[in-house]
């Protein structure tokens, strides 16, 4: 949901700002900016469209300097275009401003604003901003920010450059990311790690009412009376080389192959002499025995791991377990309290509903966990406890890797809570453990099925292809699976219409007799997860059901079934035979790069989906 950069230093700055930028166009992409001081002056250059808009025109017409800000935006108060683009500056274009987040209370500043002789041209809430500190300045950036943003309701963080304080820039922000990158005879700011790892992999997280300045060479935090925070670095230890392609087309097929890696690491690190260990998890064992429910709390993809988890935790931890989307969860007053533990799965855990949710749960006396994968994130330094996914980080909109490693977290909560709570035998909790660990490297096996662009998934989304125009465009997906699998035909189904923007439903197979099945003739392409299980039968009925009426069949099976040849099934996908609770891994793998597939079939942009962004910093 936009991306900031801010530099100081010797390198030319457009070049570290269109570097960065294009570590950060996953939350955002359709228009971009720079402001760079330029001898005297606050040079703007921006352009509506992806960032190479912005870097064409700046290698036609390069901004010469040392110190500037940028952004590449995802709009929400104003339609993508080259006014809405930031930075945004103010009536007497010395100050530039970049901006991520929404300021709430825009309407009423800007009317306020301009009856003091304040002049706007574009239609964001973000443009207020520039001109309050305009209205503010006396001489001292620093101070001028904040008497701004003590103005702002909302969410922000902002970088500012002034053209009579050439040797700084300055940052704050409240509930929407900012990192200082620290540097040598340079400095960063940024809203997310990738943007600066090229240059430095000392960090510090900045926290909401920080105010800070970076010079060439220092770096000063203060808080909103100008008190100075002592702020030691982190250092950062994986390399951007995770955040590259590394000869894969995509990232998202990148991020998808490095699935079974990831799942094995988790396994490595957090599997010991037979135990689940948490090492970062401030939750005692005693708190975890203690509780008499859980609640998960998640949005997006990472809200169908928690539906997934709700069926091993209810399963093998004996624990009842309700999920919600954050956005209802915030606002529906949701009975929880003191014995209940709230989860919050959140990718890079700023996700503003996410982030709410927690605070509300927090509020009504729970105890908190996290699970996020982006280190020092808001949601994990606000819950009580967090548990890191360690997937690496993850570049593509459409999330992959991400949500199997919160599949694998919500495995090892479970055989954590089974453990404490002695809901399992310790026998039966070996066996489980080999099973997971088994299951990690049978999905390395089946990838290894996929590796070549010429595999049965890719033929079958030309097919896909092939008959949506045979059927003028009418043709669509539905996902049908039961038991721990359903959450992965929601899943299916998002990653589906996310990136290939056709139309895609998941359900409970066994809820289709009451109203999918009214959907069924030729049209729709039906997803049927009937790998082996508890209800494999019943998935055979439903397949039945659907063949009758005329659907086409994809079925996902185990490996060596015998009896799907009997169901005349359209295209059959194989995955290797594991016990059930661990299918998920396995099931999610074809249902990913089916999505990936169609969407290279129809020519669409898959890291950059139209819409989407990947850090939901907006409610
Ligand atoms: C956005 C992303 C999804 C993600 C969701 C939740 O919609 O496009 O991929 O699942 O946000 O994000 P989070 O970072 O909280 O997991």
């Amino acid at each position: 949901m936009c991306g900031i950069v801010g530099y100081i230093g010797y390198r030319k700055a457009q070049d570290v700002i269109l570097r960065g930028l294009g570590r950060l166009e996953y939350r955002g992409y359709d228009s971009a900016g720079a402001a760079i001081l330029s001898g005297k002056k606050v040079k703007i250059i921006k352009k509506q469209g992806k960032l190479k808009i912005l870097a064409a025109e700046l290698s036609d017409n390069p901004i010469a300097g040392t110190i500037g800000i940028g952004h590449t935006r995802w709009a929400t108060h104003g339609v993508p275009s080259d006014a809405n683009a930031h930075p945004h500056s103010d009536c007497a274009g010395k100050i530039a401003v970049v901006h991520n987040g929404i300021i709430e209370n825009y309407l009423d500043l800007k009317r306020e604003l301009k009856k003091s002789g304040h002049r706007f041209i574009s239609e964001t809430d973000t443009e207020v901003i520039p001109h309050l500190i305009e209205k503010f300045y006396k001489g001292n950036l620093e101070e001028a920010v904040r008497n701004a943003v003590k103005m702002l309701k909302g969410s922000y963080a902002i970088a500012v450059i002034h053209e009579d304080e050439p040797s700084k820039v300055v940052g704050a922000r409240c509930d929407s990311p900012l990192i200082v990158g620290v540097g040598k005879d340079e400095n960063f700011l940024a809203s997310d790690v990738p943007a600066i790892l090229d240059y430095t992999h000392n960090v510090i997280y900045l926290d909401n009412h920080d105010i800070v300045v970076i010079t060439k060479d220092g770096v000063t935090v203060k808080d909103m009376s100008g008190r100075i925070i002592r702020k030691k670095p982190s250092l950062i230890n994986w390399d951007i080389s995770q955040a590259e392609k590394s000869g894969y087309k995509h990232f998202m097929l990148k991020e998808i192959f490095e699935q079974g890696d990831v799942i094995e690491k988790i396994i490595d690190e957090r599997i010991r002499d037979g135990r689940v260990r948490f090492d970062e998890l401030k939750i005692k064992d005693a708190d975890f025995k203690g509780i008499k429910n859980i609640s998960i709390v998640a949005c997006g993809t990472a809200y169908h791991a928690g539906l997934t988890g709700k069926y091993m935790l209810e399963e093998y931890a004996k624990v009842p377990c309700s999920v919600d989307t954050s956005s209802e969860f915030r606002y529906r007053n949701p009975i929880v309290n003191r014995d209940t533990l709230v989860i919050i799965v959140s990718q890079s855990g700023e996700t503003a509903d996410s982030l709410a949710a927690l605070r509300e749960a927090k509020k009504k006396g729970c105890r908190v966990l996290g699970i996020c994968n982006v280190l020092g994130s808001s949601i994990a330094r606000e819950a009580h406890g967090v548990i890191y996914t360690h997937a690496g980080p993850e570049i593509a909109v459409a999330s992959t890797k991400a949500y199997t490693a919160q599949l694998a977290t919500f495995y090892l909560i479970t055989l954590h809570l089974a453990y404490i709570r002695k809901t399992v035998s310790a026998a039966g909790l070996k066996a489980l453990i080999k099973e997971f660990k088994r299951c990690a490297g049978l999905m390395n096996d089946l990838l290894s099925e996929y590796k070549s662009d010429y595999n049965i998934i890719a033929a079958y989304a030309q097919e896909f292809k092939k008959y949506y125009h045979l059927k003028h465009n009418k043709s669509y997906f539905l996902y049908l699976a039961r038991n721990i699998n359903y959450p992965n035909a929601l899943e299916g189904a998002l990653k589906l219409k996310e990136i290939s923007y056709i139309s895609a439903e998941g359900y409970p197979a066994g809820e289709m007799k009451h109203g999918p099945i009214a959907l069924i003739d030729e049209n729709p392409w039906v997803v049927c997860i009937a790998a082996q299980s508890k209800t494999y039968d019943k998935m055979l009925s439903n397949i039945q059901e659907i063949k009758a009426r005329g659907g086409i069949l994809i079925a996902i099976v185990t490996e060596g079934d015998k009896e799907m040849v009997h169901h005349n099934v359209n295209y059959t996908i194989e995955i290797p035979p594991v016990d059930e609770l661990f299918s998920p891994l396995l099931v999610v793998i074809p249902l990913q790069l089916m999505a990936y597939y169609v969407a290279l079939e129809f020519g669409h942009d898959i890291d950059q989906p139209r819409n989407l962004a990947k850090s939901v910093t907006v409610e």
